[in-house]
């Protein structure tokens, strides 16, 4: 499993969305030997989870069900622990395509923040593209970078802990394009220039 590859099977270490309805969805990290409580019952990783399709209805300890879902950003996005506020995917869907991100892309964005954008921007640029993210909360920081490695997009991102507006993206005429989603973007915008290839900025 990874966030910007699809895989068949569930396998130790993954992380399963569990959809228990619309309304109600929980990511699960797969853990040979672990146990998940729903309101349906127990789920078992070792027998319930492991080794089965993704999509699989599972029955739970109490008779119940829930499918057990592939990641992808967009159910990310409405299952991820806030940290901030965050963007949500009609309007990630925008910024996206008004960014004309495709595989390939290098893009800088400041902040992080829970990163809901992040993940989508990664499955859109993957497998060649990277991101350089700036998020000035350190443990803001140090949280997203953990997740990037759970859903192993980690070798796809750069994560740098610094102000964006002072510091800038740490790299010089290399992005296609910028997006900034801090309370004052004006003061990044001589940073952005410089992180942009010099033919986007003509
Ligand atoms: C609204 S959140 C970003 C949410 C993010 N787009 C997402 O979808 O999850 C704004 C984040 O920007 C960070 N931030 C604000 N000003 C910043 C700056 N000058 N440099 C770096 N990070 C900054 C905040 O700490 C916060 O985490």
């Amino acid at each position: 499993m990874s966030f910007v590859e699809y895989s068949d099977c569930i396998q130790d270490g993954d992380v399963a969305i569990v959809y228990l309805g619309h309304e109600s969805m929980t990511p699960v990290k797969v853990k040979r030997g672990a146990q998940t409580q729903t309101r349906y019952g127990v789920i078992r990783h070792s027998t319930d989870l492991i080794g089965q399709r993704y999509g699989s209805k599972v029955t739970c300890s109490k008779g119940g069900w829930v499918y057990v879902l592939h990641p992808t950003p967009e159910l990310w996005t409405v299952n991820l622990p806030h940290r901030t506020q965050i963007l949500y995917t009609t309007d990630i869907a925008t910024i996206t395509m008004m960014l004309e991100l495709k595989p390939g892309s290098v893009v800088c964005e400041s902040g992080t923040g829970s990163g809901s954008l992040s993940h989508a921007i990664l499955r859109t640029i993957a497998p060649t593209g990277h991101l350089h993210t700036v998020e000035f909360h350190q443990q803001r920081s140090e949280k997203v970078l953990e997740e990037f490695k759970e859903h192993r997009v980690d070798h796809m991102v750069t994560v740098r802990n610094q102000d964006a507006c002072k510091d800038g993206f740490g790299v010089t005429g290399v992005a296609d394009a910028v997006f900034l989603d801090i309370p004052s973007p004006w003061e990044a915008v001589r940073h952005a220039k410089a992180a942009l290839k010099k033919h986007v900025l003509e």
